[in-house]
């Protein structure tokens, strides 16, 4: 399947499967999201929780789309801990983060999703990403907008940084260097913009970018998994997607900025103090 050009696929096969796995493996990350005694193992030395959910909740995804698919890739974020190669290349290949937001998760905080993208030849083909516990299912499919709940959404739009609502995060790495960082964007936005906010999943902020809740999204030491989906939502609702320091977003950088307008992108990223995590 490396012959991008001659490749035909059957994207809406694809997300109908995708949809309803993701709907029932939403059920179970809600079943179990007030029980407040989850198993919970720290990844990476770092404040980095993964439960026996998501572990349970990837492999029930991957599981059922080998059915359907049985030549599509994964990218998964507990099979990468676990010691696979994050390898994007021209299949169609899944890009999962079965609970983005874990922490949020793991204290009963209602702002957790599953956030799965299809990528084929490298491009976002179908994105999805779903709170069970609010009920929130943002979808988008390639050159056919983004939805919330069957709604069409679309991005504020907004231009200024001066009128704008911004999501950043604190991320999870206690590394002193990416704090001075963080804390020093934090002290120059506050006094420009309407307001900051932290949702702990970096889907769901980009999920509140692409349907014009916020403005904008920032974030140092996300994976690819953490923004795949919300990648294609967001530009499927009218935003754009770039690095953080401008120019185009390098996936597998650590890196994203995503916001409602190109202009304040730029505005956005000219202000920002960098960062640049290890890649992935
Ligand atoms: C994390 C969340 C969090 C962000 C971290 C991510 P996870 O994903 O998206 O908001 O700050 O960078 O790693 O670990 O909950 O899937």
């Amino acid at each position: 399947m490396s012959d991008c050009s001659a490749q035909k696929c059957n994207t809406d096969e694809f997300y109908n499967v995708v949809l309803k796995l993701t709907k029932s493996c939403g059920e179970l990350i809600k079943s179990r999201t007030s029980n407040r005694s989850k198993k919970v193992e720290t990844k990476s030395g770092a404040i980095d929780f993964v439960t026996e959910t998501d572990q349970e909740v990837e492999k029930l995804l991957i599981e059922g789309l080998t059915e359907a698919f049985p030549d599509h890739k994964f990218i998964g974020e507990e099979s990468v801990s676990s010691g696979a190669h994050a390898d994007l290349t021209d299949a169609p290949t899944w890009i999962i983060d079965p609970v983005d937001g874990t922490m949020n998760f793991v204290h009963s905080f209602p702002h957790s999703c599953i956030s799965i993208a299809l990528f084929v030849c490298k491009v976002p083909t179908i994105g999805i990403i779903y709170n069970p516990m609010l009920g929130q299912l943002f979808t988008a499919q390639r050159g056919k907008g983004a939805y919330l709940n069957g709604e069409r959404i679309t991005v504020s739009g907004t231009k200024n940084l001066s009128d704008a609502l911004i999501m950043m995060e604190f991320g999870t790495s206690r590394d002193p260097e990416k704090r001075r960082v963080i804390l020093e964007n934090q002290q120059k936005l506050m006094p420009q913009v309407h307001g900051l906010r932290a949702l702990g999943s970096a889907a769901l902020n980009m999920a509140m970018v692409a349907c014009g809740a916020a403005d904008a999204y920032f974030e140092y030491g996300i994976h690819i998994w953490d923004i795949a989906a919300g990648e294609l939502i967001i530009t499927e609702a009218g935003g754009v997607v770039i690095d953080p320091a401008g120019g185009q977003v390098d996936r597998l950088s650590r890196r994203v900025l995503g916001a409602s307008s190109q202009e304040l992108a730029e505005q956005l990223a000219k202000e920002l103090t960098q960062f640049y995590p290890e890649r992935d």
